[in-house]
């Protein structure tokens, strides 16, 4: 069990030339890095990304969504990095343990991840929903505060503008969250720069994720939601592994180019690397970074049928399809605009659907019941590169 301490046991060897371009100030030493959420989603794919880069990784989670087999995976993925790895099962909301985590190591940057993103349920449960990512968020911050660690990359969410009326939908778009969930997300946001004004030394990144799909091309990491799935994507792999018999279309009779829902689907890597490039903007002094919110997608619009086609002929399966009623809330069409990150963050998305659509077949087809999947143990820590 991978629990309290480092991952694979062994730390300390120098860091490699790459570390030294990335993930250090160049003389000094490796950046050490606070992810909160890093066994989840997209929080184990920017991990192994950071490791990648050359940063040391400690991850902070309550493992409530997620399996410490996505940690094993990505310390197996990360291969020499590994040793940079650390985990501690740790609920955020547990201010004495974030501060025992705090006491134990400096850390350079937070990316705090670690939150519940279900629409549906925060509709139903919305203490619940503040009480993770609300008072979550205030203890992190508190600790970071006591401990003088003050640049932060927040995992904001596409769901603080609402349904904005047009698209490409920019940073300035009204923030209109529709549910408990957007709600969470921009009060989180407003926390933020309430402490930039009270003390101009912090150094914040509010990250906008547009619809997270696709998975580590290894088909070692990807998306494993509990219960039945919220988005899109999740449900169609489902349906393609043989666990549910078709998918709703919810609503044909938008005004959009075949009548479904248009939305911007970003490519999981892409998405992880957005990460990257926001703590090198955190990491550069000669910018006065203040506390800024940007859009991390493509830009692109896709359709529902567009995207379950690509899914279609990435996976050879067939996937049966029912027409449903709009889902309350939804936007017809919604996609990001992304200047602000490409120019900025001099970050911009490689991947398009087709890479989306095979890698989460990849990931779906090795794990049809994710991190559960019966022949999982097999892929516990001896991932072949
Ligand atoms: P995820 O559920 O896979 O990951 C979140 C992680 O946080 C999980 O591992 C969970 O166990 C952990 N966690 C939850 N509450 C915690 C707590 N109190 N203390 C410690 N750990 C806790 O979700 P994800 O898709 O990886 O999303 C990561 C972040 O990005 C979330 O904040 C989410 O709201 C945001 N986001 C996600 C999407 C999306 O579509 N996936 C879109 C926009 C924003
Ligand atoms: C949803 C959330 C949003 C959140 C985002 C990412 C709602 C109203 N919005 O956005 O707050 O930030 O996830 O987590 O829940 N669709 C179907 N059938 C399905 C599922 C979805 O047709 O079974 C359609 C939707 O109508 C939409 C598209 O697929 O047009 C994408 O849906 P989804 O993956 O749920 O993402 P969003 O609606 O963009």
């Amino acid at each position: 069990m991978v629990v309290n301490g480092a991952v694979n046991g062994s730390s300390g060897s120098s860091p490699s030339r790459a570390a030294l371009a990335n993930g250090s100030s160049g003389s000094g030493p490796t950046r050490t890095v606070l992810v909160t959420g890093g066994a989840g989603y997209i929080g184990s794919h920017a991990v192994l990304q950071l490791l990648a880069a050359g940063f040391r990784a400690v991850v902070v989670d309550s493992l409530e969504n997620s399996s410490d087999l996505a940690v094993r995976r990505v310390a197996a993925l990360a291969g020499d990095h590994a040793r940079n790895l650390a985990f501690h099962k740790v609920d955020i909301r547990d201010e004495d343990a974030l501060e025992t985590v705090f006491a134990s190591s400096r850390f350079d940057a937070v990316i705090h991840f670690a939150g519940l993103k279900a629409v549906g349920e925060s509709v139903q449960k919305p203490l619940l929903y503040y009480d993770h990512n609300i008072l979550g968020t205030i203890n992190l911050l508190k600790v970071m505060a006591a401990h003088g660690c003050k640049k932060l990359v927040f995992s904001s969410s596409a769901a603080v503008y609402g349904s904005p009326k047009n698209s490409p939908c920019t940073e300035e778009f009204p923030l209109t969250p529709h549910n408990p969930y957007g709600r969470t997300k921009l009060i989180a946001e407003e926390i933020c720069r309430d402490i930039y004004r009270s003390d101009s030394e912090w150094r914040i990144i509010l990250l906008r994720y547009f619809n997270p799909v696709g998975a580590h091309p290894s088909g070692y990491l990807g998306e494993d939601p509990r219960g039945t799935p919220n988005n899109l994507m999740p449900f169609v792999q489902q349906v393609a592994v043989g666990r549910r018999p078709s998918v709703t279309i919810f609503g044909n009779n938008y005004a959009t180019k075949d009548g479904t829902g248009v939305r911007d689907y970003i490519h999981v890597l892409d998405l992880a690397d957005g990460h990257v490039a926001a703590l090198r903007k955190l990491f550069d002094s000669s910018s006065n970074i203040g506390c800024e919110p940007y859009n991390l997608g493509t830009g692109k619009g896709t359709s529902v049928l567009e995207i379950v086609n690509a899914f279609e002929k990435a996976s050879g399966k067939k996937i049966p399809l029912v027409i449903g009623q709009r889902r309350p809330g939804d936007a017809e069409v919604l996609f990001a605009g992304t200047g602000k990150a490409e120019r900025e963050l001099h970050w911009k998305a490689k991947y398009g659907i087709t890479e989306m659509c095979r890698d989460q077949w990849n990931w779906a087809s090795k794990n049809p019941y994710g991190y559960a999947s019966p022949d999982s143990t097999k892929q516990n820590g001896s991932i072949s590169h």
